[in-house]
């Protein structure tokens, strides 16, 4: 009876640290939708995801870095913005990389003549034993916590990157009057469903683990205590639209040696 206890509450613990409850293993959804993945984002949010992501790759061009690692990459629609902001030098290495081949098939033929400064690759978030430790110098990850194990794939971050390397997320988020973020969790489980429904042809998981995620992220306060209590130092976030979505910021600790 008590081990049967202990296990409940480690699955509910993995199961709280993935927002969507999104397992790609189980549902290629994205592999599914990907042609149509661009326009599904202009629809459900009404073409204001444009912005946050405009803002997101101004945030990583502004840092110094040689090597970027965007994770869960899509369609690629930060990387291609950071490479519109700043001229990749040829010393810079951006990994570009996403679980679903058919979402980096789509990213590589959108970056069209910069797709050789771009490194493409298929890579798991929870997991990158491809990419060794303390070698990335900016971590990225864009809509994508959300619908992965949170825990695993910061403390792969967290691994990869440099002491002193910086991590970027831009993720859904919370309205700071409560009544206007529960006004906006009702239009969207309206809204969403219909819209998805119409743009996908009939396919309910597009919209289904969407609002999952969104219903049951995190406030940007308690990812920020999150970040922090993986490791993470100087971490701080930026409210966009009100607070619907956030971009974290945080910092891998620098070891001091007494
Ligand atoms: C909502 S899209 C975000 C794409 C892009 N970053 C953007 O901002 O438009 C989420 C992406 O995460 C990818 N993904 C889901 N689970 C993943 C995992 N475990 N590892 C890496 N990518 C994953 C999906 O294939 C999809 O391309």
């Amino acid at each position: 009876m008590g081990v049967r206890h202990v296990q409940m509450s480690i699955d509910e613990q993995a199961q709280s640290s993935n927002a969507a409850g999104f397992h790609a293993q189980a549902d290629d959804v994205f592999g599914r939708i990907a042609t149509r993945y661009d326009l599904l984002c202009d629809l459900f949010s009404l073409g204001i995801h444009r912005l946050w992501k405009r803002r997101v790759a101004a945030l990583i061009a502004q840092e110094p870095w040689t090597c970027l690692l965007d994770a869960a990459s899509g369609t690629g629609d930060v990387v291609l913005r950071v490479a519109n902001q700043q001229v990749l030098g040829r010393e810079q290495i951006v990994i570009t990389s996403d679980i679903s081949p058919q979402m980096l098939a789509i990213a590589q033929k959108r970056a069209g003549p910069i797709s050789p400064s771009l490194d493409f690759r298929v890579l798991d978030a929870h997991t990158i034993p491809s990419i060794q430790s303390n070698t990335i110098d900016l971590y990225s990850i864009s809509l994508g916590l959300k619908i992965c194990d949170r825990s695993k794939v910061l403390r792969e971050a967290m691994r990869v990157l440099r002491p002193g390397g910086r991590f970027v997320s831009l993720e859904a988020s919370n309205i700071v009057w409560p009544w206007l973020h529960r006004a906006y969790l009702t239009y969207m489980s309206l809204c969403t469903p219909l819209i998805g429904w119409v743009a996908t042809g009939g396919d309910a998981s597009a919209y289904r683990y969407l609002l999952k995620g969104i219903q049951e992220f995190p406030s940007a306060e308690a990812l920020a205590i999150e970040l922090a209590s993986i490791g993470f130092e100087d971490v701080s976030f930026e409210r966009l639209s009100l607070g619907i979505a956030a971009i974290h910021i945080a910092r891998k600790p620098i070891p001091t040696y007494a």
